[in-house]
């Protein structure tokens, strides 16, 4: 990937790395190292099929450093509408703050809806706040429905 940043799939050692990305979108409370392990490890083995997985986690790693830019997740859903086809749900888009403005979110969501067309989504979709919009819309998104919610 060019501009001295990497994408891959998310390890075990980006635990604080994804925590603190994921500050820039919401609380994600005092979670402990196990329990990211854990996480992960439900994760991997939850499948569509072999080739498959129900979770596809990334994050974009600052070569020089080593730190997490960024982190996302493509969650691709089993239907059976469409002769039992496949969704993706692109959530949990974070860019930490000083890497904000340097393409790296649009590289990820790139690369997220490219995973999901390669698995053989037939649509991906995502919610976002209205400040966000133009941001998806560069990244090739359009509006669509409206997000409801029931929220404890
Ligand atoms: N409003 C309008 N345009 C925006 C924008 C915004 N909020 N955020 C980015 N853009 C534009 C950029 O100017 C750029 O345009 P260009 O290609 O014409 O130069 C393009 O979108 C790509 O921007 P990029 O540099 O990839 O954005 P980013 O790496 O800063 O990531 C976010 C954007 C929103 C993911 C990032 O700022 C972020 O993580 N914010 C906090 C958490 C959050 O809101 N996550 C999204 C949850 S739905």
């Amino acid at each position: 990937m060019a501009g001295g940043y990497s994408i891959r799939k998310i390890e075990l050692q980006d635990f604080h790395g994804v925590v603190s990305a994921l500050n820039v979108l919401t609380t994600v409370g005092p979670i402990t190292k196990e329990d990211f392990a854990s996480t992960i490890k439900h994760w991997n083995a939850c499948k569509i099929a072999n080739d498959i997985p129900v979770y596809n986690p990334y994050v974009i790693v600052e070569d020089a450093s080593g730190e997490v830019a960024a982190t996302g997740n493509l969650i691709i859903e089993k239907k059976l509408i469409h002769g039992c086809a496949i969704c993706g749900h692109i959530e949990d888009i974070a860019v930490s703050e000083k890497h904000q403005g340097k393409k790296l979110g649009k590289m990820l969501i790139e690369k997220l809806t490219e995973v999901g067309l390669q698995a053989g989504c037939y649509k991906i979709i995502l919610d976002c706040d209205e400040k966000n919009v133009k941001f998806y819309e560069k990244c090739g998104y359009s509006r669509a429905g409206i997000e409801m919610q029931i929220r404890k």
